[in-house]
């Protein structure tokens, strides 16, 4: 990977050392240097911090949820589960997505793994090929791209603009494709930009790669971190069958247990089958007591989830306000997850005004450049965090960039 002679500045030695390292396989040189940790890194250095940047929830989790771990280490629940989840776990989620969607799910067609971050790695490196094309959207989530890249594979980037509140046209992405292309990531609700894809989209998007027999890999983490009062339209819903999809999703947002770890991939049963064996030889299995801790989620009750819901809610509503009151950002109505992604004028570097702006006024968000190359004049603004850090890190925010000529 070239260094920019520019950015060595703000990277320790270290890093730059490694990446001339020929101790390391190539295909980590894949692996980016997080742009959000030189903001985390430098803001960890000061006093009186107020975090927009964090990226799991700000709530406890659900005492059921808790305690349902606590049962299980003290009931002995301390050892391997079988290698595609606990039984009773994969069987719940099963029984949970059928009710949701209106499908039939089984057991064959689930696989538990650690975290979402485990699932998404297994589908793409399991998939991610020389010659293979992916299309990922930009900004995304920083994890795709670089493991499409690791086993060889292709990125070819599809960009969403402020404009539309980053709304995916699938027509751009459908003349995208070629012959090449394999895969397509989705994410909605979106990380970084918080956007919701409509039904439609997801839709034309489906039958599209149906037709084409390109694959659909869809994280839907946020699943339940709906804000507006509508239908999330899953993959999983409207994919007719699910021999190219692999949906991803975990518990981690949904019921504020990041730490715990579970997520799951859902796919085809010849799908699921390659994965399992894969997942022995990547993790074996994922934490046992936090898979009945899982079970919990699901079964109990949902109040919880709920009240998270209306609080994000809140604030997303009391941020999109706050960020139209701010001068020279642009904003739009992000209708899930808890992060919103507004811009700056044109030409305006977001990296190095989100730096000034953490040294300056002690708020920590993260530039646009950490998601991708298309939007180097945003920034990421998460609101899991409490309405009086929200409004304190404004009252610092608006009057600053109010000094600010650009
Ligand atoms: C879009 C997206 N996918 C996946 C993850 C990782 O989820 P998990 O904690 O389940 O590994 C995150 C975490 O921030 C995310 O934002």
């Amino acid at each position: 990977m070239a260094v920019n002679p520019v950015d060595i500045d703000d990277m320790d030695l270290s890093e730059v050392e490694d990446l001339r390292d020929a101790t390391w396989h190539p295909s980590l040189r894949a692996i980016p240097v997080a742009g959000i940790r030189k903001m985390v890194n430098l803001a960890a250095k000061m006093d009186d911090v107020i975090h927009l940047s964090i990226g799991q929830p700000n709530f406890p989790t659900p005492r059921h949820i808790v305690e349902a771990y606590i049962e299980a280490l003290e009931a002995g629940q301390t050892g391997y589960t079988m290698d595609a989840g606990l039984p009773e776990l994969v069987d719940a989620l099963a029984e949970y997505y059928g009710k949701r969607y209106g499908r039939q799910i089984t057991g064959d067609n689930i696989l538990i793994t650690t975290g979402a971050t485990e699932a998404m790695y297994l589908a793409l490196t399991a998939t991610a090929a020389p010659g293979r094309q992916f299309l990922v959207t930009d900004p995304s989530f920083l994890l795709y791209a670089p493991l499409i890249r690791m086993n060889g594979g292709e990125v070819k980037l599809i960009p969403t603009r402020p404009e539309n509140g980053h709304q995916l046209d699938p027509q751009e992405l459908i003349d995208a494709m070629g012959m090449r292309t394999y895969g397509v990531v989705l994410n909605s609700p979106s990380n970084p930009t918080g956007t919701v894809y409509p039904r439609e989209t997801i839709e034309t998007i489906l039958e599209e790669c149906a037709y084409r027999d390109i694959y659909v890999f869809s994280d839907e983490v946020y699943d339940h971190l709906i804000l507006d009062d509508m239908e999330y339209p899953s993959v999983l819903r409207h994919a007719l069958d699910l021999d190219n999809i692999m949906v991803v999703s975990s518990f981690s947002k949904t019921y504020s247990m990041a730490g715990l770890r579970i997520g799951w991939v859902i796919a085809s049963q010849a799908a699921i089958k390659k994965l399992r064996r894969y997942h022995m030889f990547t993790t074996t299995v994922a934490n046992t007591p936090a898979q009945w801790a899982g079970i919990a989620a699901l079964k109990g009750p949902q109040d919880c989830v709920r009240d998270m819901v209306k609080e994000y809610a809140a604030r997303r509503d009391r941020v999109v306000h706050l960020v139209s009151e701010t001068p020279h950002l642009t904003g739009y109505w992000p209708q899930g997850a808890f992060y919103i992604f507004p811009s700056l004028p044109h030409n305006v570097n977001a990296n190095t005004v989100c730096l000034r702006m953490l040294r300056e006024t002690g708020v920590c968000t993260v530039p646009g450049d950490a998601f991708g190359e298309s939007c180097p004049n945003s920034l990421r603004i998460s609101y899991s965090t409490s309405m009086e850090s929200i409004e304190a890190a404004f009252e610092r925010i608006i009057p600053w960039l109010d000094r600010q000529k650009f």
